[in-house]
């Protein structure tokens, strides 16, 4: 039978830092607000000539790099964004022609948060399924094109950067280790709470809409906060269940980094020591569908994954949507 298994990773942070201090000259705010209540200090911003596609293009050339294998040989791209370079065409399509993976077929999927995890469902589907051998899957954000710098109660949360993974075929009689499980879920019953309303059907781009500042993402924190520390309790339980795993066999939990209190509070819950938890939430701010490949990229460069070792992810984010996946290193 065939796995997918994660051959390689990569990242990318713009260079550019705004820090906490920097947003309390912008907005009313402090940094002791935001450091309390998200564990944000700075976030990294993409340069006036970046665009997204340029960002998923850095990481992934150090994924590809990594993993030894040429742009060409990819048979696939799949993209996670909510932030991309234009509606039309997929930002996949852009990073294709910039990497010249001229043999893949490339698209984008919008699942926000959790957009990197949905990712993982699809690509080891394909891989499972034999279509695909050789996948390039990417998170890229530049959520500060679509950010109100006027909205205190956003603007100090979201920040940008890319994590890229290759995904190959593995026999599961030569090698146990790959992507084990991936659970996905929504629930559009909840899709005010976190969205971008302007330039779709819905409310075309216009005077109006601009007027109303709909082109920027709003939130409802608060309430986006106790659905996702409810959610990703039973996420995790579910997960580790589903695979007959105890809490004390995850090596690493590598959560979707939108605030620290969620972080922690989702740990406290299941049993699992901080130790074993990765946060970098206080460098990168909130990356949306970014964030969890990122992490996963510094992770493996600091050591923080072994071979062999049980890593799992989770993520919440707009839909609303919430997905986990179980890998063996
Ligand atoms: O990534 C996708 C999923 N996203 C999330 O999971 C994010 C979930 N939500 C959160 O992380 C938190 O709800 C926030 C960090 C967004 C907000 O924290 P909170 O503890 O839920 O604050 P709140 O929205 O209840 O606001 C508390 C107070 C309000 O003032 P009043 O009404 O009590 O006077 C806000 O106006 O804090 C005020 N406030 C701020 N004050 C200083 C909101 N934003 C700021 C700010 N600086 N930046």
């Amino acid at each position: 039978m065939l796995k997918a298994k994660i051959i390689s990773t990569g990242s990318y942070l713009p260079q550019r830092r705004l820090t906490n201090s920097a947003l309390e000259r912008m907005v009313d705010t402090s940094d002791e607000w935001i450091t309390e209540r998200t564990g944000i200090k700075e976030r990294r911003i993409i340069s006036d000539e970046q665009v997204t596609s340029d960002i998923a293009y850095e990481a992934s050339i150090v994924a590809l790099e990594r993993a030894g294998v040429a742009a060409e040989s990819l048979e696939l791209i799949v993209l996670a964004t909510i932030s991309g370079d234009m509606p039309i065409p997929a930002t996949a399509c852009f990073l294709q022609k910039k990497l010249g993976a001229k043999n893949a077929a490339a698209f984008d999927i919008n699942a926000a948060c959790s957009g990197f995890i949905y990712g993982l469902s699809l690509v080891s589907a394909y891989v499972q399924s034999g279509m695909y051998k050789r996948i390039l899957l990417v998170g890229t954000e530049a959520l500060s094109r679509f950010t109100d710098w006027e909205d205190r109660n956003t603007c100090v949360l979201f920040g940008d950067g890319a994590g890229a993974v290759v995904v190959e075929a593995s026999d599961y009689g030569q090698c146990d280790s790959g992507i084990l499980s991936v659970d996905i879920h929504s629930d559009g019953s909840m899709s005010d709470i976190l969205n971008l309303p302007g330039g779709g059907s819905k409310f075309p781009a216009s005077n109006d809409t601009i007027n109303n500042r709909l082109h920027f993402i709003k939130m409802k924190g608060n309430e986006t906060f106790k659905v996702a520390v409810r959610t990703l309790e039973r996420l995790v339980v579910d997960a580790l269940e589903k695979n007959n795993l105890k809490v004390s066999d995850i090596a690493l939990l590598i959560p979707h980094q939108a605030n620290s209190r969620i972080i922690t509070a989702t740990a406290n819950r299941v049993g699992l020591p901080m130790e074993r938890v990765m946060v970098n939430l206080d460098r990168c701010g909130n990356t949306s569908a970014a964030s969890i490949p990122i992490a996963l990229d510094e992770a493996v460069t600091a050591g923080r994954i072994k071979q062999g070792d049980y890593v799992l992810l989770e993520a919440f984010g707009g839909g609303l949507t919430w997905a986990s996946a179980l890998l063996k290193w």
